[in-house]
């Protein structure tokens, strides 16, 4: 049996790291045999990812989409369902963040955050949700963040849109509980990621790597059908680096 995946963001940092985590698990067990869709906005970054996936042996599906876009988001799903008939989990990983003073943040910084974070993840779980319900089984990963529930001077903007991906996934959660379909709330601390621009390489050593992420996604979804991971929170080991 296949497990079809779909993961936004996948051509960089955390959600690069969760295709190769996939991959590599798939080489060690032989029960589990994922198909990965791989989203972005830079198709060359997802078919470079696509190509190291498959050399793993992982069949792979790069989608080159903006989630902030809807039509965008129908042709992600569209395409998916016309590949492989059916989505078993979808990751929702694209994310962007300014981080500014409040004074600083423009109307674009909002509206280009909030299309992104909040519009996108919305419409992109609303259209996959249903295939999930109707089969009475699935996994939908949010990777939120520690600004999903703790406030940092510089993230107001991001941080409302965190808060409200978290609120999405517990609301969807009510939903899960109803049809067999677990929901995951990903929320994470500093990861050194092309997230953090120039200001990553200042903080590298106290921050987490992408793939101490993945590892714990991955093992989630990993776990048995009567169990559901419904929280993982992960922080460097000295704490949030900016509080
Ligand atoms: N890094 C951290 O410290 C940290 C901490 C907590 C939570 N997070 C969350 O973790 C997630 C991944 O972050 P990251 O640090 O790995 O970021 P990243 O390195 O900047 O990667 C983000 C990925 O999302 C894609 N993306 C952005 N906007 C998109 C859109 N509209 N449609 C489709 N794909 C889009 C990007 O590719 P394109 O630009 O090519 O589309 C890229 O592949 C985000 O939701 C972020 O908020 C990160």
């Amino acid at each position: 049996m296949q497990d079809i995946i779909l993961l936004t963001g996948a051509g960089k940092g955390i959600g690069r790291a969760i295709a190769l985590d996939f991959s590599s698990k798939a080489q060690n067990n032989i029960s589990f045999n994922p198909v990965l869709v791989l989203c972005s906005r830079t198709y060359s970054e997802i078919a470079t990812l696509a190509e190291e996936c498959a050399e793993l042996g992982t069949k792979v599906l790069p989608i080159e989409a903006d989630i902030a876009k809807p039509d965008d988001i129908d042709r992600l799903v569209r395409q998916t369902l016309e590949e492989f008939g059916t989505i078993d989990c979808l990751i929702n990983n694209a994310g962007v963040g300014r981080f500014k003073s409040l004074t600083e943040l423009t109307e674009e910084d909002f509206d280009y955050t909030m299309s992104v974070n909040m519009k996108g993840t919305f419409f992109l779980t609303q259209k996959v949700f249903p295939i999930m319900e109707k089969k009475r089984s699935g996994h939908i990963f949010f990777i939120t963040s520690i600004a999903a529930e703790t406030a940092f001077k510089n993230s107001s903007v991001y941080s409302m849109s965190k808060f409200g991906q978290k609120g999405l996934a517990e609301t969807i959660r009510l939903y899960g509980r109803e049809c067999n379909v677990k929901i995951t709330n990903v929320m994470t601390g500093a990861v050194y990621t092309p997230m953090w621009g120039d200001a990553g390489n200042e903080f590298k050593n106290v921050m987490m790597m992408p793939e101490d992420i993945a590892g714990p996604i991955v093992d989630a979804y990993l776990q048995p059908p009567r169990t559901s991971v419904e929280e993982i929170v992960l922080r460097p080991v000295g704490g949030d680096i900016n509080s």
